[in-house]
């Protein structure tokens, strides 16, 4: 998964002009109190790349350990699902994992990524149309953290599946994950969403996960400020910052921030920005959930309940969440 959510302002990012809408919104995020930088600006190609290989770190399980769970329980998740059906990606990331699901659904009709990035989607539904010479591939190129309808289903065809692995529901705030729920219940009415989230564990590994030996999600951090550089002038000293994560137990979340390892100054815009030394400006949130929790919240949200799969470690899981009629 490389997209990540926030409070979206703008339904398309293509719509905006050169950094218009990055430029604007990050200086408002580090103007206010606390500072803060919106995660949807980490995926530019290089924080792309990067988000990739931390996917692939020893420290980083969830990638691994969903795809995993995928393989080992295809054949239950695809009893749940039946034929013909038609699925729907939030975010048009890992084709990995998609793929298991395709591979285990017996005639998959339809695969709309929904994704905000129309580069990426063009990519990946070229792939795949290569590789399911059957399947009719329909990217949309949306914002699904706003209210979204999608095109009615295909004559004759089975149910509508939403998939949203990755953990990513936890880079919404509480609120934000509940209305993104509500809307997919009514998008999925008749079907249901197979829902992959990682689950509260001992804080030592959740640390080391986010904070990995050879620093790449401290380059992926640090990113934003490169980013700022490149497109929009700014004069961020990237050594002056340092990427902290940690896990924020009553909130049942890791927070990244990045921290001034100094007292400075810094030029973004015409507008001097003053950094005391060791303020902090947060760049994302990864809520960590219970099964029990994650439960509640999708029957808050309209959903029906259905089988839970987890590894022998119970370090993630994927949730299968039946929409009413
Ligand atoms: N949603 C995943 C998570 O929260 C992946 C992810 C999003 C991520 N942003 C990240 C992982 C930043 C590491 C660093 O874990």
């Amino acid at each position: 998964m490389r997209f990540s959510p926030a409070s979206f302002d703008n339904a398309f990012k293509q719509e905006e002009g050169e950094g218009g809408s990055f430029g604007r919104e990050l200086l408002a995020g580090l103007k206010s109190r606390p500072r803060s930088i919106s995660p949807k600006f980490f995926y530019d190609a290089a924080g792309s790349r990067l988000f990739d290989a931390i996917c692939e770190l020893p420290e980083y399980y969830p990638t691994r350990t969903e795809l995993s769970i995928l393989a080992e329980r295809a054949g239950e998740i695809a009893q749940q699902i039946g034929p013909d059906a038609e699925i729907i990606e939030f975010g048009a990331g890992s084709l990995r994992k998609v793929r298991l699901l395709l591979d285990a659904l017996r005639k998959p009709r339809r695969f709309v990524p929904i994704d905000i990035s129309g580069d990426h989607l063009a990519q990946a539904a070229h792939a795949l149309r290569t590789d399911y010479p059957g399947l009719d591939v329909q990217p949309l190129v949306a914002d699904y953290t706003r209210p979204f309808s999608l095109p009615p289903k295909a004559e004759g065809s089975g149910m509508r599946v939403g998939f949203f692995p990755g953990s990513t529901l936890g880079n919404f705030s509480p609120a934000e994950a509940l209305s993104f729920l509500q809307s997919a219940a009514a998008v999925l009415r008749g079907g249901g969403l197979l829902l992959g989230v990682d689950l509260v564990k001992d804080p030592a590994r959740l640390h080391a996960a986010y904070n990995d030996a050879q620093g790449i999600t401290a380059r992926f951090n640090l990113n934003l400020l490169a980013r700022a550089n490149a497109e929009l002038g700014a004069d961020f000293n990237l050594a002056n910052f340092a990427h902290t994560a940690f896990y924020n137990a009553p909130h049942q979340r890791i927070e990244m921030h990045l921290v001034s390892r100094t007292a400075q100054t810094v030029n973004l815009l015409g507008e001097s920005l003053h950094f005391a030394e060791a303020e902090t400006i947060h760049t994302e949130n990864s809520h960590k959930f219970t099964v029990e929790g994650l439960r509640t919240l999708a029957a808050r949200a309209g959903f029906g309940i259905g089988p839970v799969w987890t590894d022998p470690e119970r370090v993630f899981s994927v949730h299968w969440l039946p929409a009413a009629q």
